[in-house]
């Protein structure tokens, strides 16, 4: 996934492709091309790397077409290439694609049955045999991509030429972002808008399920039954700085807004609800591992830690294996046992990380058996470790991790899910239960984004603290963790996570009129699995209460007793315990998000932080 361009019209368009691609830079990749389609046909450039080699490839080749697509790539299957590098072409026929094709292995099985073969390892491939095989049957461009879609389930961004058609674009959007630009005598396509700025602020936001036909004096809008859809095109008035953050204000609160699209590509294409298993690409543990395992231990730093902390509990009540956590400076300095039968698990969104690689290298030394639960794929932890889990959330340019950290919530349980079934400790039952709880969190979490004013209205009351308190138990105690850390690291007000229980032993001496606490008391409505810890947290509110606190709490939908409490409730809808912390991190995100914002940070890039922490 990462950037698209498109282009019909007159022109010679390899330089306006690689203009629009040098717009979309700021989103990171790793390799990038384009495809052209002129009067000697399809022609694929592409090259590994910075988009300055793709450049001097096309200006060395000079491909000539009206017609093109380009794109930079940010790898999710398969590793950083020129194979790998989009466009991918079959037979006349180039696409490229955004987002993630859950059956792409199914299909390219069966194709390869029918003779097919592929030349790189990703899953957007299929689409440019499936949609070549449509046009060699007779169809057009937009009835053969129609066709072709049909057959693949997942999220995508597609945009395809063909040299049957120089003269046409046809893109479909499902989940990743697509927009057309209106121009005169030409028409364009992006991923995102500042590709399109130079041209035109004419453009349409394609909708799920939109199929559209560009040519040279026409925008053809249709849905997936190839019904004429009519839609205005708007003016958007968005600077380029506005525009690259898609009209957000901020790059984490984009990021934030991409929550359910990110989790539903890290899950779908690995989850089977029938049988309640979980199919994960590039962890090769099997069954007779899986049952040799004795213990687990997780590295990692920051927000990757409090998704360890999140994991510990999933691997222990699912796969019921001991789980170890350690933040990687702590573990790679105190000369760890590692017993014989030992995982280690290094999450870290980058990759890149330099104490959770070397707390990693240093288990591994020791003999265990590694595992990356990783965002960026080829980066150095993912090369090192024996199996990875890639997230697929996507480029995160916030330096305060948000998408990262619920994608990594999802990987840690569906790997424990994965090795509760194959150690025998779980249930199909429960884990197609758990499953299909997993599979309604992203429809959860755009009901929690759709009440951001009230997180709004409480953000304001309380930007003007010097101290927060943020507490939790069980499940959600690291929740209020990573609650706490988002509010330090952006707004700079002084904020400290606690397990609730802890609060007795130190924290309440803090509390005062001046020390908003916000409290985690959310209710798993089918409570159970010992992770029922509601009423002991209405005593923790109550404890703050009569030291005068405010309670800024987390409320599940129709729960009085705690809405009554608190001074303020920011009400989240109900999940089960396993999901609650999916959840339960987007009004605590958006909390610290606008409370920052009020009192005026740089958000994106906030003062004495990195993204990716490459020295000790
Ligand atoms: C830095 C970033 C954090 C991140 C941490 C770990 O401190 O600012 O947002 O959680 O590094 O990074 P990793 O890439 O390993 O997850």
């Amino acid at each position: 996934m990462c950037g698209i361009v498109g282009y019909v019209g007159a022109e010679d368009c390899a330089p306006f492709l690689i203009a629009g691609l040098k717009r979309l830079e700021y989103r990171g990749y790793d390799s990038a091309g384009v495809a052209l389609v002129g009067e000697s046909g399809l022609e694929v450039l592409r090259s590994r790397g910075k988009l300055s080699n793709l450049e001097s490839l096309v200006l060395r080749k000079a491909p000539k077409g009206t017609l093109g697509i380009g794109h930079t790539r940010w790898a999710t299957h398969g590793r950083p290439s020129d194979e790998n590098a989009h466009p991918h072409s079959f037979r006349g026929v180039a696409v490229v694609h955004n987002g993630i094709i859950e059956n792409h292995l199914e299909l390219r099985e069966e194709l390869r049955r029918a003779g097919h073969t592929f030349a790189s390892e990703t899953d957007t491939e299929i689409f440019a045999h499936l949609i070549a095989e449509e046009v060699e049957g007779g169809h057009d461009l937009l009835q053969a991509t129609r066709r072709a879609l049909r057959r693949v389930r997942g999220t995508y961004a597609l945009a395809v030429v063909s040299e049957t058609d120089p003269h046409t674009l046809v893109a479909a959007k499902n989940a990743s972002p697509l927009v057309v630009g209106f121009g005169q005598g030409e028409n364009y396509l992006a991923s995102d808008v500042p590709a399109l700025l130079d041209r035109t602020r004419e453009v349409m936001f394609l909708e799920e399920g939109d199929l559209v036909r560009l040519r040279q004096d026409s925008v053809e809008l249709f849905d997936g039954d190839g019904q004429t859809i009519a839609r205005q095109p708007r003016h958007i008035d968005w600077t380029p700085v506005m525009a690259e953050k898609g009209g957000h204000k901020h790059f984490m609160h984009k990021e934030i807004h991409e929550q359910a699209r990110a989790l539903v590509d890290t899950i779908r294409s690995r989850t089977a609800l029938e049988t309640g298993d979980v199919v994960l690409d590039g962890v090769g543990i099997d069954e007779a591992l899986a049952k040799s395992l004795a213990r687990v231990t997780i590295v990692a730093c920051g927000t990757s830690y409090h998704a360890g902390l999140v994991g510990k509990h999933y691997l222990e009540s699912l796969a019921k294996l001991p789980v170890e956590i350690d933040v990687a400076s702590e573990f790679r300095y105190r000369d760890p046992l590692v017993p014989p039968g030992s995982l280690c698990i290094a999450i870290s969104q980058s990759g890149e990380t330099a104490d959770t690689l070397a707390a990693m290298r240093e288990a591994k030394a020791k003999g265990a058996r590694t595992l990356a639960v990783c965002n960026v794929v080829g980066s150095a932890i993912a090369r090192d470790a024996e199996d990875v889990l890639y997230t697929h959330a996507g480029p995160e340019i916030g330096v305060a991790s948000t998408k990262a950290f619920t994608t990594q919530l999802a990987a840690m349980l569906l790997l424990a899910l994965k090795l509760g079934r194959l150690r025998g400790t779980l249930d199909a039952d429960r884990a197609g239960k758990l499953l299909q709880d997993l599979r309604g969190a992203p429809a959860l979490i755009e009901k929690i984004l759709a009440r951001e004013d009230s997180i709004l209205a409480a953000a304001r009351t309380y930007s003007s603290a010097r101290d927060m308190l943020f507490l939790g138990r069980g499940l959600q105690a690291p929740v209020a963790l990573e609650g706490a850390l988002k509010l330090k690291e952006i707004s700079y007000v002084h904020a400290e996570g606690y397990p609730a229980g802890e609060m007795k032993h130190g924290p309440i001496a803090l509390i005062d009129e001046q020390v908003p606490v916000v409290v985690i008391a959310t209710r798993d409505p089918g409570r159970g699995h010992g992770q029922d810890t509601y009423e002991k947290i209405v005593g923790n509110i109550e404890e703050v209460r009569a030291r005068g606190g405010k309670i800024i709490a987390l409320v599940t939908d129709g729960d009085d007793l705690v809405s009554r409490l608190a001074d303020h409730a920011l009400w989240v809808p109900p999940a089960s315990a396993f999901i609650a912390p999916l959840l339960n991190v987007l009004p605590l995100q958006l909390f610290a998000y606008h409370v920052a914002d009020h009192r005026g940070t740089d958000v994106d890039q906030p003062r004495n932080l990195a993204k990716s922490v490459t020295v000790e």
